[in-house]
């Protein structure tokens, strides 16, 4: 048996010289689709607010990504998913939009859009936007509009309007509940002060869903998807794809067989007559064919809570959407058995429909993997942790994350990464209570911290102002201690650090091609070992209580040191080449 590290860039610069010819253009169905970077893309999660700051008002914003995207090109990600930054005010962190074809100013203006995807496209990046299609913000003016006209106008027919029930309508029309706590109705107040009718918001009361059964918000929608592909965008990460048609008649949620739209924290996902219907798929089959329509190609990516995986299959059939992120994925925690059997329904489902499978880890909706995997399977994923609750264990969290991504980036498909995880950056989990941003916060009566600890600002260079993401000390959201020695700069060439780890893995991963491989199980390790053969590459991470024989193989490399006596310790992913399984 070899233990005997080759030097990953040793590995790179062989491979790479080979890589340069086999990348020439595909000639067959089969290469063609390898070749299809909406089947095998790294996609790297940009949330515009934290990401870093160019005029040090406290607020990342489009200059400042552009600024730093040579070092997502470094990264060797494929792709880059911005989050919102659409004009907004803000109540749901841009996901409560005013307008849809334009940039707020707090992060900048359509000309710092169209700079920064010039800049991304000429180091090979390609930009994915996200569309907030479910709701708006109570600032669009067709929702001002709304609240101005009569019930049972056009105006009102775009969004979501009911009478109340009740002997004079003092009650929501129905039972159902905000994602983020409360009711999901608010009433509305007349002209002459009196109480109106009802609107409908799946989220906050400044989010009310649109109304996608009727023709004009379809007609709208695909003029903003229009806007953005003319522009130039490479595509549209689609905010809860599964919520846009609701079910006829608004039917009361049924306690014994729906969970409703509240966040279970168990596991996000939601069944009730406002999720996953059928004919939502009509308006991504419409999308599809705009798309088809543009070259070069463009993609569709579903955020859709839907289980089971089948359901979710039915989000990228051939003519619906290309990707949809994998949450059971996310959801499962460090266990062998658990993860084998969520990564081999997950390709099962997709195989059924010819998409490919998409793996996510972290993203800015859930408490990071580094400050999640400590838990191992047990227990529910937490939505924000405070100061007051038990904190999580970097150390073992950090072992297993990196153990958890390597395990990530050497599965076919596509593989989703969140801003700040290639530095191994906890949540900030001691945030003083007033500081917090997410609407849950209140809506939950101060009971739920919520998202902010997976969204503070990004440390950049440990010596600078703001860690480097802001030219002054203003960072909107406070940075923990920890960042500091977190920062890119502590980590840039620095052998072992989580930043060298991933950038060796990216580079691996495009140089075998791990993105259009396969995946076959290794046999006979044990319950808690998982090892998979993606063509030349094996991998292997040990997530029992006791070191395990390596298998014999030149060893790419590893999420930890290896020691010299031949084993895989605990919390340890390996690749190999050449491996004997
Ligand atoms: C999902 C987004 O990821 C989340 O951040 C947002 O709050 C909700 N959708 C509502 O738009």
């Amino acid at each position: 048996m070899s233990i005997e590290e080759t030097t990953t860039s040793e590995i790179f610069d062989q491979l790479t010289a080979g890589f340069a010819s086999s990348t020439a253009a595909a000639s067959t169905p089969a290469e063609a689709a390898a070749d299809d970077w909406r089947r095998t893309a790294v996609v790297y999660q940009v949330y515009p607010r934290s990401f870093a700051d160019s005029n040090g008002d406290g607020v990342g914003d489009l200059p400042g990504i552009t600024g730093r995207l040579d070092a997502l090109a470094e990264l060797g990600v494929d792709a880059v998913w911005l989050s919102p930054f659409y004009t907004s005010p803000q109540a749901d962190a841009g996901y409560d939009v005013a307008d849809y074809r334009d940039v707020d100013p707090i992060f900048g203006t359509l000309a710092d859009f169209d700079a920064l995807l010039a800049k991304a496209h000429s180091l090979g990046l390609k930009v994915i936007v996200d569309l907030v299609p479910n709701h708006s913000s109570d600032e669009h003016v067709w929702f001002r509009a709304a609240l101005a006209a009569a019930p049972g106008s056009p105006e009102r027919a775009r969004y979501i309007f009911r009478d109340g029930r009740g002997e004079n309508g003092e009650l929501p029309p129905n039972n159902w509940e905000s994602c983020f706590r409360g009711p999901a109705w608010t009433r509305t107040t007349n002209a002459d002060g009196t109480p109106g009718q009802w609107y409908l918001h799946l989220f906050d009361t400044k989010q009310p869903d649109w109304d996608w059964e009727n023709p004009e918000v379809r007609a709208e929608f695909l003029s903003v998807l229009k806007f953005w592909l003319d522009r130039g965008a490479d595509g549209f990460r689609v905010d809860v794809a599964h919520s846009l048609i609701k079910a006829p008649g608004l039917p009361d949620l049924d306690p014994r067989v729906d969970d409703g739209p509240e966040v279970d924290t168990e596991g996000a996902f939601m069944t009730g007559p406002m999720w996953d219907q059928d004919r939502v798929h009509e308006v991504y089959q419409s999308w599809r064919a705009l798309l088809d329509s543009y070259t070069p190609d463009r993609i569709l990516v579903a955020e859709a809570w839907v289980q089971p995986l089948s359901r979710l299959a039915n989000y990228v059939r051939p003519d619906e959407m290309h990707q949809a992120f994998n949450f059971d994925y996310l959801e499962t925690g460090w266990g062998a058995a658990e993860l084998r059997r969520t990564i081999d329904a997950s390709m099962a489902a997709n195989q059924l429909v010819g998409a490919p499978t998409t793996w996510v880890l972290s993203n800015h909706d859930v408490v990071r993997h580094v400050s999640r995997l400590w838990l191992g399977t047990d227990g529910p994923r937490p939505n924000g942790i405070r100061a007051g609750d038990t904190q999580p264990d970097y150390e073992l969290g950090l072992r297993r994350a990196k153990a958890s991504s390597l395990l990530m980036l050497g599965l076919p498909g596509s593989a989703y990464l969140y801003q700040g995880e290639e530095l191994g950056l906890p949540d900030h989990t001691s945030l003083d209570d007033d500081l917090r941003q997410d609407p849950t916060w209140w809506r939950s009566q101060y009971t739920e911290a919520g998202r902010d600890g997976c969204r503070v600002p990004l440390p950049w260079e440990a010596g600078a102002p703001g860690l480097g993401f802001a030219p002054s000390e203003q960072t909107g959201l406070p940075q923990p201690d920890s960042s500091a020695d977190l920062a890119r700069d502590q980590q840039a060439g620095v052998d072992g650090s989580t930043l060298d780890m991933y950038q060796s893995a990216l580079a691996l991963r495009r140089a075998f091609k791990l993105g259009a491989g396969s995946l076959e199980w290794t046999a006979g390790r044990g319950a808690d070992i998982i090892g998979y053969v993606n063509g030349e590459v094996t991998v292997v991470s040990n997530m029992g209580d006791q070191p395990v024989p390596l298998p014999s193989g030149e060893v790419l490399m590893a999420s930890a040191d290896l020691p010299a006596d031949g084993t895989l310790p605990v919390d340890v992913t390996a690749w190999l080449v050449s491996a004997d399984i």
